[in-house]
């Protein structure tokens, strides 16, 4: 009862809504009792008594009577509709919400496609909950009330003719339990569906390039045949309920026939008696179809619903304290103590160290620079400062608060991020740069940002200059023009702690040098934690931190790590010398 009642907290602000639209439903369901009621007096007063008055009436009393239920047809029908949209609504607003408080671990989990499917198709499937539940309850409302007229007429007849009703229980709850089993699996299949699809298209540079059309085809056809498989199965249980129900009821009635027939012959009852009582058992059996039919429906409305409620129960939030408060200014230093962190989740590293007992103070103003094979730790060592992920043991603390006592949109405010993949949105250059900045931007600020990144110059080369649209994650523009404006937007933020992760790597050696430029403008007067790959922002650095396998286990200027002869040598040697030959080679302009 519990997915219920949840389903029902979604329409409570419609339920006046509901209510009215459950009125007219029987209102309209009315009109054809009231057509069979007036037969008789149809029939009496103009073949019986000739009355012409009648012969007036009964025309205009079909349209009245006829108009009446197409009124309320279709009020019902459009109080309904409006419930169930709305509260669709608020469901997917609700499952949007969750995803975007979703910690990153969490997507680290569950596919985008997944996620989408369940927010599209599920909350579409279980939209009907409710209206099944008003027709539900208006069949079980007739079903009642002509069992207490059959009892009324002969209680003996009454009895078995329905002593077998209760029986259609039994394959009315087992083949809607299967119906909602398959109804998952469908929906699942679905959700599989949509996360090939998504891939494919996400990655469809890719998968040109790399000739993948046919696998991807393979894999989309083999989701495909399984949502058919369920589909079908679904399909094919809740044809089977008809014909099960049909039998019982059948064998009801001829009980009835069998008992009635021979209370006939002995005289005991009439055959009018007989008639009219088969009749009424006949219009029993009726709601009770109707019932069954409308919950196969809601058993496949209801999978839905279990899908997205244990969506909804089971993202886990970037815990933020109940008193967590608002970060102060950042004035002192960022501190690492004891820090050690291991990824959770499905993997097969799940659970193993990623970093290890980490003690390091970035002081204000103070670049420091994080090299290390691929693979060390580096990324995962800049994401736990806005709280990406949470530490797994020690604390990080800005000015000496644990970063898990402040809001994390205290916290994120005063940190960039600028990483090797940006991501723009499809929109315009102007609204990718001003992305998120609460105040109003002037035009003139995103262009000052925009000249410091160096970006101006080729924005206004565009015809549209700041209004042209960048495309789906920004594919109209090169990576370097990309990098850029993702660097006019962090000068924007203009936030005191910079985050670089390796954000010139995927540029190639030209627009790399323009993207450096840019860069060199976003460091200066700020606490900058950098990863990089290049050697000239590794030697200005004011210290170097080398890691490996997830532990620091080396601190120091370039020079003195040098001379020492330790692993950043050997680094050295592999990653940068040659970038220093080159350097040193070059001859002078
Ligand atoms: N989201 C993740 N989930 C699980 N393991 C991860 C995740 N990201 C990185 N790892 C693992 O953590 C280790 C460190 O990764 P990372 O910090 O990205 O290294 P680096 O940036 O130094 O190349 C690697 O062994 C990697 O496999
Ligand atoms: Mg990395």
């Amino acid at each position: 009862m519990g997915r219920f009642s949840r389903i029902l907290a979604y329409f409570r602000p419609y339920i006046l809504w509901l209510v009215v639209g459950a009125v007219c439903m029987v209102l309209m369901a009315q009109t054809d009792a009231m057509l069979a009621l007036f037969v008789k007096p149809m029939f009496d007063e103009i073949f019986l008594y000739r009355s012409i008055s009648f012969v007036w009436l009964i025309p205009i009393f079909g349209i009245a009577l006829m108009s009446f239920k197409g009124l309320f047809g279709y009020l019902y029908g459009f109080m309904v509709n409006y419930s169930n949209a709305k509260a669709t609504i608020e469901i997917r607003n609700d499952m949007y919400e969750k995803y975007l408080g979703a910690s990153l671990s969490y997507f680290d989990n569950n596919s985008s496609g997944e996620l989408m499917s369940k927010l599209q198709n599920d909350a579409f499937n279980m939209q009907d909950s409710m209206s099944i539940t008003i027709q539900m309850l208006q069949q079980a409302i007739t079903f009642l009330g002509l069992v207490a007229v059959v009892f009324y007429r002969d209680w003996r007849m009454a009895l078995l003719g329905l002593v077998l009703a209760p029986l259609v229980v039994i394959p009315v709850v087992y083949l809607g339990r299967l119906i909602r089993a398959f109804t998952r699996m469908t929906m699942e299949s679905m959700a599989d569906l949509n996360v090939n699809m998504f891939e494919t298209l996400s990655a469809i540079r890719i998968v040109k390039a790399f000739g993948l059309e046919r696998a991807r085809l393979v894999g989309f056809l083999k989701a495909n045949e399984r949502y058919f498989g369920y589909g079908m199965r679904s399909a094919a249980v809740d044809l089977l309920t008809q014909p099960v129900i049909e039998t019982i009821i059948t064998i009801g009635v001829a009980a009835v026939l069998f008992y009635g027939g021979y209370q006939v012959i002995i005289g005991r009852i009439t055959p009018g008696v007989l008639f009219s009582f088969l009749t009424a058992i006949g219009l029993i059996y009726d709601p009770i179809r109707g019932l069954t039919n409308s919950n196969n429906q809601l058993q496949a409305a209801m999978a839905s619903a279990d899908r997205v409620f244990d969506t909804i129960d089971t993202i886990p939030k970037t815990p933020e304290k109940a008193d967590a408060k608002p970060l102060p200014p950042f004035e002192r230093e960022i501190a690492f103590r004891n820090v050690s962190f291991h990824y959770s989740g499905m993997g097969e590293k799940a659970g193993e160290s990623v970093l290890r007992d980490i003690n390091l103070v970035v002081e204000k103003g103070r670049t420091v620079a994080l090299v290390g094979s691929s693979g060390a730790g580096k990324s995962t060592f800049v994401n736990l400062i806005p709280r990406f992920y949470d530490v797994t043991a020690g604390t990080i603390e800005i000015d000496g608060t644990d970063l898990r006592d402040v809001t994390l949109r205290s916290l994120r405010s005063q940190i960039s991020v600028v990483t090797q993949e940006t991501y723009l949105f499809n929109d315009t250059i102007r609204n990718n740069i001003s992305y998120g900045i609460d105040r109003n931007v002037r035009q003139e600020e995103i262009e000052a940002v925009a000249k410091a990144a160096y970006a101006h110059d080729f924005i206004m080369g565009f015809p549209e200059g700041y209004d042209t649209m960048v495309g789906e994650r920004g594919v109209r523009l090169s990576g370097g023009e990309r990098q850029r404006i993702a660097i006019a937007r962090a000068l924007l933020k203009n936030a005191p702690i910079l985050i670089l992760d390796e954000a010139t790597s995927s540029l190639d050696s030209e627009a790399e040098q323009t993207v450096q430029k840019a860069i060199d403008a976003l460091i200066a007067d700020r606490t900058t934690i950098v990863i990089a790959h290049r050697l000239s922002t590794v030697r200005g650095a004011d210290l170097i931190v080398v890691l490996e396998e997830g532990c620091i286990i080396e601190t120091g200027k370039h020079e003195k790590l040098l001379q020492r002869s330790g692993v950043y040598k050997k680094l050295y040697e592999l990653q940068f010398a040659l970038e220093d030959r080159a350097l040193l080679g070059r001859p002078v302009q």
